[in-house]
C-alpha cells in the first residue's frame, strides 16, 4: 500500500496519487498507484497496464514526462504558461516519483483543479470558466497539441489578470498527448482530425461547466 498523511495528498486518480514534495513547497511528487490500489477499468486499460508493469518505460509517469519533454523542445520555457513543468522522474523513500512544479494560486496554496470549481465550490461564473476554456482551446489548436483527455480533473485554475476573462487553465496532465485510445491514432497526425477532436472535447468541457452552475430555477 501507497499511503501519505492525508495533509501531503491533493490528488488521488484513477492510476496515481499525487503529494506535495516535502523537500519543496513549489513542487509535486506523483506516484503510480500498486495494481491493489487502481480504480477498476475496462479490458483495453488493464491490458495496458499489464504492459506497463512490465515495461517501466510505458507506466504513466515516464509517458507524462516525454510527452511533456515532447512539448517542451518544441515550446520552450512559454509552455508554462498552461501546462505544468516537469523536471523528472526521482527516488524517494516511498518509491519511484515524478517531480513537477506545483501550480499554485494567489496564495501560494495549490491551485485547485476545474473538477473542484464544478462539484465543490467556485467563486467564478460559469461564463468566465468558459471562456478559460475557449482561451486554452485556441492555444491548443494555435500549437497543434493533440491533448485529447480535456477533463476536468486534468486542468487547474488560476487567476491571470493578463488574460480577458481573469482566468487562466493550466494544465497538470499531458501523458494523453502520447497515450491515446485510439488503437491507430490517426486523429494525432491528421491536422484537420486533431483539430475536430479538440474542439468536441473542448465544447464538451464548457458543456458540463454550463450544466454544472447552471443557476437553479427561480
Ligand atoms: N503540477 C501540479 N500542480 C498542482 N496540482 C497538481 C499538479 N499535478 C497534479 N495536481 C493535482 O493532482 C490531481 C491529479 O493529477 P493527475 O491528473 O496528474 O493524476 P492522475 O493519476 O493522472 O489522474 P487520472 O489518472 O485520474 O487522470 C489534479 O487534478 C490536481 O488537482
Ligand atoms: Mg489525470
Amino acid at each position: 500500500m501507497l499511503t501519505f498523511p492525508p495533509d501531503r495528498v491533493l490528488a488521488q486518480g484513477a492510476n496515481r496519487i499525487c503529494v506535495r514534495d516535502p523537500a519543496s513547497d513549489g513542487h509535486c511528487l506523483k506516484y503510480e498507484l500498486p495494481p491493489q490500489q487502481r480504480t477498476r477499468v475496462g479490458a483495453r486499460q488493464r491490458l495496458r497496464r499489464w504492459f506497463a508493469r512490465r515495461i517501466p518505460a510505458l507506466g504513466e509517469n515516464r509517458t507524462e514526462l516525454r510527452a511533456w519533454r515532447g512539448l517542451h523542445a518544441r515550446l520552450g520555457d512559454a509552455l508554462a504558461d498552461f501546462v505544468a513543468p516537469c523536471e523528472g522522474i526521482v527516488e524517494t523513500p516511498q518509491g519511484t516519483a515524478l517531480r513537477c512544479a506545483l501550480v499554485r494560486d494567489a496564495q501560494g496554496l495549490p491551485a485547485r483543479n476545474l473538477y473542484a470549481h464544478l462539484f465543490e465550490s467556485t467563486p467564478y461564473t460559469a461564463a468566465r470558466l468558459c471562456a478559460a476554456v475557449d482561451a486554452f482551446e485556441a492555444w491548443l489548436l494555435h500549437h497543434g497539441i493533440p491533448l485529447f483527455d480535456l477533463n476536468s480533473g486534468n486542468v487547474v485554475v488560476i487567476e491571470d489578470a493578463g488574460q480577458p476573462c481573469g482566468l487562466r487553465l493550466v494544465c497538470v496532465d499531458v501523458k494523453s498527448i502520447l497515450d491515446g485510445r485510439e488503437i491507430v491514432p490517426v486523429s494525432r497526425w491528421v491536422p484537420w482530425l486533431r483539430a475536430r477532436k479538440l474542439r468536441r472535447r473542448a465544447e464538451r468541457l464548457r458543456a458540463r461547466i454550463r450544466s454544472q452552475l447552471a443557476a437553479p430555477p427561480a
